[in-house]
């Protein structure tokens, strides 16, 4: 049984391994989730079998029913949860998925502690180190995850203030707060039976989680999220270590990894260091949500009945897509105005960038499900060389990620992000509903230049407009 089971469990984290791998490119990330949903029904019944070696002839319903209650349950909440969430809302559910994790494991600490039959006296007089070690950050770090997540959840369904709350001194509160968690733990690991440290260490870590997390703007939310599924993972992997369990430990460490590369790759495409989104309050009144007050002159309104007859001669245009295109859900109306492009003769291209719209992939996911063919989903890198052979950038809801302002302006808070160069395009239509800003709160002299045109309007609507056009021409 043993070996059968060490087998399972081998191929289950290969399954995690390789379908993380194929997770990384958008044609193959259909696939990658699906192995890694084959690994997880290994790992359970893997577990499964390592239930009934260890309870032998003596296994008996009952050492099951809180697990099987557990998978009804989840299973009742998890199905219609997936299925009615809005894409625009996925940050949200991808936070509370982490947030169960991170309680999964405090929960997983606390058993170890409090499931002895003989006591938790008799079980802490031969507790070896690296178990209560590993139990205490179990608890620490799954504390930190759930009450953390939760904070990231309610500002982003703006169920609390999104705005980050700071206060003086808040950095060295958070310090001293962490400093007691550390001390609690060496406590704990020379003094098991010491209850009142364990419970003190528990209530520290929802502390921490609340603590490190308010100070963060809403928009920032994305970042700390991903954050937060790094940590899920380490607490899921010292839970692995404290109750043996070598699959846990794995996935954990997979998932601790990923989430941190996650973490970094959004950080550089904002040009900004996880200190700064941790720590600076991005997004605080006074702060960065200042306006540039540089004089910009005046945008150009146009109707998507003259911008028709631009598009209509366009021989290449390339569609940049942002935020906005997720809120007007407009990604079907695009594709279906990129078909009659095609049909016209014109080369289409979907430029994107990693950090448009407010989760990683975001703007790939929407453009998948209105059946974009891969090949035509271009880098950031790819087509800034090229941008400006094309005839038509369309930019639909985008506003941040084409901002000229983060090459040109020193002094901008976005200056040193990476940016797709729309301007470069010989003609940029802007498909927003007014002059708004986006996430960083400042102005865009994209709006403003020469070749820029403004198309006023619900994105998804000013779409079925321009369809419409050609629809007309091509009956007539
Ligand atoms: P933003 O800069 O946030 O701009 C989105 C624009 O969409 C807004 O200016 C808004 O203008 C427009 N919009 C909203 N609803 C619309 C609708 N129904 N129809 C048409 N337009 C609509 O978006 P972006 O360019 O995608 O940039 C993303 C920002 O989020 C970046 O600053 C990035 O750093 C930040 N961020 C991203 C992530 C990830 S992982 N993606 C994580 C953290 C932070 P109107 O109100 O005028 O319509």
């Amino acid at each position: 049984m043993s070996l059968l089971i060490t087998f399972i469990y081998l191929v289950a984290g290969i399954c995690f391994i390789m379908g993380l791998k194929l997770l990384g490119k958008t044609h193959t990330a259909r696939k990658g989730n699906l192995i890694s949903a084959f690994g997880m029904f290994l790992a359970v019944v893997g577990t499964f079998l390592k239930i009934m070696q260890a309870h032998g002839t003596e296994m008996s319903f009952g050492n099951i029913q809180y697990i099987l209650i557990g998978m009804v349950i989840g299973t009742i909440i998890g199905i219609p949860a997936a299925k009615l969430v809005k894409m625009t809302a996925m940050p949200e559910m991808v936070a509370l998925f982490n947030g169960f994790g991170g309680i999964a494991s405090l929960l997983v600490g606390w058993s170890e502690v409090y499931s002895h039959s003989d006591g938790v006296a008799a079980w802490a007089s031969h507790a070896d180190g690296l178990t209560l070690t590993t139990i205490y950050l179990a608890v620490l770090i799954g504390g930190v995850t759930f009450t953390g997540s939760l904070i990231a959840y309610a500002k982003l369904a703006e169920k609390i203030s999104s705005k980050p709350f700071l206060y003086t001194g808040q950095n060295l509160v958070n310090g001293i707060v962490l400093l007691a968690a550390v001390a609690g733990a060496i406590i704990f690991v020379m003094d098991p039976g010491n209850q009142w440290v364990f419970w003190i260490g528990t209530v520290l870590a929802l502390v921490i989680g609340v603590a490190v997390v308010i100070p963060i703007g809403g928009a920032d939310m994305p970042v700390v999220i991903s954050l937060m599924n790094s940590y899920s993972g380490l607490a899921a992997c010292a839970a692995g270590f404290a109750v043996n369990n070598t699959l846990l430990i794995t996935t954990g460490a997979l998932v601790g990894a990923s989430g941190i590369v996650l973490t970094n790759i959004m950080c550089k495409a904002m040009n900004r260091s996880l200190a700064n989104v941790l720590f600076s309050g991005f997004g605080a009144a006074g702060g960065s949500t200042q306006s540039s007050s540089k004089e910009q002159g005046e945008a150009k309104p146009m109707s998507p009945e003259d911008a028709y007859y631009i598009l209509e001669n366009a021989q290449s245009v390339v569609f940049i897509p942002g935020y906005g295109m997720a809120v007007a859900q407009a990604q079907h109306a695009v594709k279906e105005f990129a078909d009659l492009l095609e049909r016209n003769g014109c080369e289409v291209k979907y430029a994107v960038h990693p950090v448009a719209g407010r989760m990683p992939g975001h703007m790939n996911v929407l453009l998948a499900e209105a059946n974009v063919p891969y090949d035509q989903l271009v880098e950031m890198e790819d087509i800034n060389p090229v941008m400006d052979q094309q005839d038509v950038a369309i930019v639909i809801g985008a506003n941040d990620v084409v901002n000229p302002d983060a090459r040109e302006d020193e002094n901008s808070t976005i200056y040193g992000m990476p940016i797709i160069n729309a301007d470069y395009a010989r003609t940029v239509f802007i498909l927003k509903r007014s002059m708004a800003s986006g996430f960083a709160g400042i102005q865009n002299p994209l709006f403003f230049k020469d070749n820029s045109y403004m198309i006023f309007g619900d994105a998804k609507k000013t779409m079925e407009a321009l369809i419409a056009e050609f629809k007309e021409a091509i009956a007539a």
